[in-house]
């Protein structure tokens, strides 16, 4: 009997569990009622005229489900009622929904807030809804009663076209999927030292220069938007609710437009648009009265194109050095009294402020423009962690927090052994969806100068567009759900619940996303007698392996405990999502051996042998090995190679040679950022012609105590905008069982 009973509730359960409500961003309240509400053929639909939400319902359900919605005039009875109604709602972005068995009723007090109830009321629809082709399913929502608005009015992302440029047609696929989650803002960060990638007609060079640039492989990569592209997007993103903001970076991060006019320079040029990421010391010249004029006309443009009241000056990273040095920045620092350079930034930004006042809009800056003093009406967006964010509310400054750890999405969001490369850091989705954007030192009397949130993705290492998804989703939605879901509100664990069913909304948008991927042990493992291997992934996916070569596929084996590993095997695995989508494969190289055996030395010396040049430019080792006028010397690591030659130049190599000494018997854990490292003559790191900057070629590698022979092969070449001097190529060792050990200490090395 009680075992009846216990079905019988599970069945109710699975019944009640039926219409399980899946919105994201989590609605602020719902209740849910008895029964549903089916879409049929010609049901009558009453709206405010030239409504873009009934626009998107009637799309949707067009286009997904066949079904056409008949619009009428004025009719309380009509089945799907959108009212704009002041009264009733007052929440600008705010809207209500009643949906039972007969009637769909949104009410809002603006187009805006119709059209997000429209889009929740799209989430309580099969997630095929989203697709293009006609699907057959039952198009019913679940009763409810939806009462939402946004807890901040700021909810953005930024991306960066400039570092790797992003085509019309895939910004608009992006901001479709930023509209269903409510995203209100896309910052579109349109110029740095890689790339200017907007049309300006008073300065054509602008684009006829600085949107391409040669990159070390020799080819050139371009690309802008012209001035009726920028219109058309800016137009898309109205028509979803969404206010672009452009930015405009001064005064650093302006190589490419001083390729283009290097008169407004400190030193005069010539410049080329930078190829290599990172920080670039040639910036504008502060003393130069020009500058404040080119910059002027650049935003007369710039702001005739962007109805936002918002424009972005940047403001980040810019180095003082130039400044320093120019007769021109030091005599304005003379004449207004300035202290220092950071007082000639505040002076620039203040300046920029008054033009840009001027021409009607307010700034936005990134938080160094708080040093040497804050323009007055600057908004801050607070990036180098949440402190000037703090800072600039306390002192009544509007905020928009976007602090690195927490919502730059262009680190890892899973472990770097299984991720193509990326800048660093590790942001998993739970990590984004942790954030809250006011800190507890902002006083609760200026709390609301924090606007809101951010997600920026910035472009160094997203090489194709298809990457800019993989790393803005599902992350976005995260930010979404933060910036719109009451603190109080918000649930890790239902929120990565209601991943299941957005994730196929996404697929039907065809964004390849990030799926995690099974995470632990290395991607080549050297073992002696047999090895158990556990995995993880960082939210519960299933995994699927095979161990005999073959690529894994839904009929696969599914981990379910650690994996034994008795013979030399290629291990490959793969998540698969509960809709059958899997992850890119993991291939995983163990190789049964005999531990390297140790040799002796007679009168070990502390260093390494090192036959080096620095001519010439080579791309990959069999290069390297063509040159004939070796020099030869004798270094104490690995890194003195990159102190013969000015920083970041590429160019020539070296071979070193030399010893290592193990100090007992054991696996060792070995990572070499080198193009090869040999150990005991035998080849086991190989990043040949590969980026050097992460280190799935990290190995694990039995070896007997006493000294080994090693040879470390350094290719000095810039690769995907890393050039070699940035990494440490030093060979690092240190017992398998410290893996968790992120101090990796460099191995002393020997010569005789
Ligand atoms: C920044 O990440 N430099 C704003
Ligand atoms: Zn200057």
């Amino acid at each position: 009997m009680k075992f009846r009973f216990g079905l019988l509730l599970l069945l109710l359960f699975s019944l009640k569990a039926s219409a399980v409500i899946n919105i994201v961003p989590k609605p602020n309240s719902l209740i849910e009622g008895q029964g549903s509400f089916v879409f049929k053929q010609g049901m009558t639909i009453v709206a405010p005229l030239h409504s873009g939400a009934a626009s998107l319902l009637e799309n949707k359900l067009g286009h997904a489900a066949g079904i056409h919605l008949h619009p009428v005039i004025n009719d309380a009875k009509a089945a799907i009622i959108l009212s704009i109604d002041t009264s009733f709602v007052h929440a600008p972005e705010g809207y209500h929904m009643i949906v039972n068995a007969h009637h769909i009723i949104i009410k809002a007090a603006t187009e805006t807030g119709l059209y997000y109830g429209v889009q929740t009321l799209l989430q309580l629809l099969p997630p095929q809804i989203e697709s293009n082709e006609l699907v057959k399913a039952t198009w019913k929502v679940p009763a409810v009663t939806i009462a939402d608005a946004p807890a901040f009015s700021y909810r953005g992302i930024m991306l960066d076209v400039c570092r790797h440029f992003l085509p019309v047609d895939h910004i608009k696929k992006i901001l479709d999927i930023l509209a269903m989650y409510k995203i209100n803002r896309f910052h579109w960060h349109l110029t740095d030292d890689q790339g200017w990638r907007i049309q300006i007609k008073r300065y054509p060079k602008l684009t006829q220069i600085g949107a391409t640039r040669t990159d070390a492989d020799g080819k050139t990569y371009s690309g802008y938007y012209t001035q009726d592209q920028i219109k058309e997007i800016v137009r898309y993103a109205a028509a979803r609710h969404i206010e672009v903001i452009p930015e405009i970076e001064m005064p650093g991060h302006a190589m490419a437009a001083l390729a283009a006019y290097p008169q407004y320079s400190c030193t005069g040029g010539p410049f080329k648009v930078r190829t290599t990421w990172g920080v670039e010391k040639n910036v504008y010249c502060a003393g130069n009265d020009s500058t404040y004029a080119f910059l002027s006309h650049i935003l007369d443009e710039v702001c005739t194109l962007f109805p936002s009241p918002y424009i972005h000056i940047g403001g980040d990273e810019c180095p003082k050095d130039r400044w320093k040095q120019c007769p021109k920045c030091q005599a304005r620092m003379k004449e207004e009294g300035l202290k220092n350079e950071d007082e000639l930034q505040s002076y620039f930004v203040k300046r920029m402020e008054k033009i840009v006042e001027k021409k009607g809009k307010k700034i936005i800056g990134w938080d160094e423009i708080l040093e040497g003093g804050i323009a007055p009406s600057a908004t801050i967006m607070s990036w180098r962690g949440e402190q000037g964010g703090i800072d600039a509310a306390n002192a009544g400054h509007d905020v928009i927090m976007t602090p690195g750890s927490s919502l730059y999405l262009d680190h890892y969001q899973g472990s770097s052994l299984c991720e193509s490369v990326k800048i660093g850091g590790l942001t998993t989705l739970q990590q984004v969806y942790a954030y809250h954007p006011i800190p507890k030192a902002i006083s609760p009397a200026m709390a609301h100068h924090v606007l809101g949130l951010q997600g920026n993705l910035w472009s160094e290492y997203l090489y194709t567009p298809d990457e800019f998804d993989y790393q803005l989703f599902p992350r976005a939605l995260a930010v979404a759900e933060t910036g719109w879901t009451k603190l109080a509100n918000k649930n890790v664990n239902d929120f990565i619940r209601r991943m299941d069913d957005q994730q196929i909304r996404l697929d039907e948008h065809h964004i390849d996303y990030y799926v995690p991927m099974p995470e632990g042990n290395l991607n080549y493992m050297e073992f002696t007698d047999s090895l158990r291997l556990p995995f993880t992934t960082n939210r519960p996916v299933r995994v699927l392996y095979s161990m005999d070569g073959s690529t894994p596929t839904a009929h696969s084996e599914t981990y379910t405990a650690p994996i034994l590993i008795t013979k030399t095997t290629t291990l490959k695995l793969r998540s698969i999502l509960p809709q059958g989508k899997m992850s890119a494969v993991r291939t995983i190289h163990l190789t049964k051996v005999k531990p390297l055996a140790a040799v002796s030395m007679k009168t070990p010396q502390t260093g390494l042998r090192m036959r080096y040049t620095l001519q010439g430019n080579y791309r990959n080792v069999a290069q390297l090995q063509t040159v004939k006028d070796w020099k030869d010397t004798v270094v104490t690591n690995v890194n003195d190679f990159f102190k013969l030659l000015p920083e970041e130049q590429a160019g020539g190599g070296a071979i070193f040679t030399g010893y290592i000494l193990i100090a007992k018997d054991n696996i060792y854990k070995i990572t070499c950022l080198a193009d090869q490292l040999f150990i005991d003559n035998k080849l086991i790191i190989n990043n040949d012609g590969r980026m050097k900057k992460n280190a799935p070629t990290d190995i694990s590698l039995p070896l007997k105590a006493g000294y080994h022979v090693i040879k470390v092969i350094l290719v000095n070449r810039t690769s995907g905008g890393v050039p070699s001097s940035w990494i440490d190529a030093r060979p690092f060792v240190q017992p398998y069982e410290a893996i968790d050990n992120e101090s990796l200490k460099a191995i002393s090395t020997f010569y005789e």
